[in-house]
């Protein structure tokens, strides 16, 4: 049994595998590959996006879907995390999806479960299934020819687990990022780094723009959004009409990572993202249910 906790679960070669099914599925029509399976969903944290991904590319596949409520559950009772995946997997489902605000937590609980785990954002950590929908928009861009491109990943990169996965998944396949943040959001990094997007622009094909995360912020870096977004937000004055596509995982702060402007661009992958996702997380279910 397999579980996707981080993007090192997968090989590239799996990857590759993965993402010829995600093709297949790509138009999302629906089909009986995963009829009479059961997945469960469960989220400590908020998600409008990956949430409603993993349960329409479950139901995609005929597969049913419980989303515990987590408002309702005992965790407000005082039963612990683990207690509660026990019991969720001793009623058999096919999968588990989780999201929660602590670091390494999906991990820990993969001794409890008899059934594939899902991570689907473990706090600042990782978001393995973002990064490899990233990956295949980005691939399907550029018809497979990815290696030596250039990324700028631009904004809060410290505290955001889409770009941790980011930065472990796409240097495997020959991309090379660059970061590009206030000295506030950078990490410690062995990959290029800059101070401001103007700076690297000319030599970028692709600019990832991230929502700043502010409830994971300790203490307040910027006065206002608006004080950030004045060195950091995507504009049309800074990307002009480069070749580059335009990228964000949501949810966007309109103005503050990216501007309405470059939102409506046709260079703006944002909603070709959202639908790759589906047909990824399709992939994903199909690889670790069925083997
Ligand atoms: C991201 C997340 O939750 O990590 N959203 C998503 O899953 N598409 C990014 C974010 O919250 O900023």
């Amino acid at each position: 049994m397999r579980h996707l906790i981080t993007v090192d679960d997968f090989t590239n070669d799996e990857i590759d595998d993965l993402f010829k099914d995600a093709t297949i599925f790509s138009s999302l029509q629906s089909c009986d590959m995963l009829q009479g399976k059961l997945v469960v969903t469960l989220f400590f944290e908020n998600s409008t996006r990956t949430r409603s991904s993993f349960e329409i590319a479950s139901k995609r596949l005929s597969a049913k879907v419980v989303n515990l409520d987590i408002s309702t559950s005992s965790s407000s009772k005082g039963e612990t995390i683990e207690d509660t995946i026990a019991n969720l997997s001793a009623m058999k489902p096919d999968a588990i999806i989780i999201r929660h605000r602590n670091c390494g937590l999906p991990q820990s609980l993969t001794k409890y479960v008899k059934s594939p785990l899902i991570n689907a954002g473990d706090g600042k950590n990782s978001h393995p299934t973002q990064a490899l929908l990233d990956l295949y928009t980005i691939k399907e861009h550029f018809q497979n020819n990815i290696k030596n491109k250039k990324i700028a990943i631009v904004g809060d990169i410290k505290n955001s687990r889409v770009a941790s996965s980011l930065l472990s998944l796409l240097p495997r396949f020959g991309i090379e990022p660059i970061l590009v943040a206030p000295a506030c959001f950078m990490p410690q990094t062995k990959f290029k780094t800059a101070k401001r997007l103007e700076d690297v622009i000319k030599d970028v094909d692709i600019v990832y723009s991230l929502r700043t995360q502010i409830e994971r912020h300790e203490q307040s870096f910027y006065k206002t959004l608006d004080e950030f977004a004045k060195e950091y937000c995507v504009t049309k004055d800074i990307v002009k009409d480069y070749d580059i596509l335009l990228m964000h995982p949501g949810p966007v702060n309109r103005n503050i990572d990216i501007t309405d402007e470059l939102l409506d661009d046709k260079r703006c992958k944002v909603l070709r993202q959202v639908t790759n996702g589906v047909a990824v997380r399709m992939a994903i279910l199909k690889k670790l249910i069925k083997g």
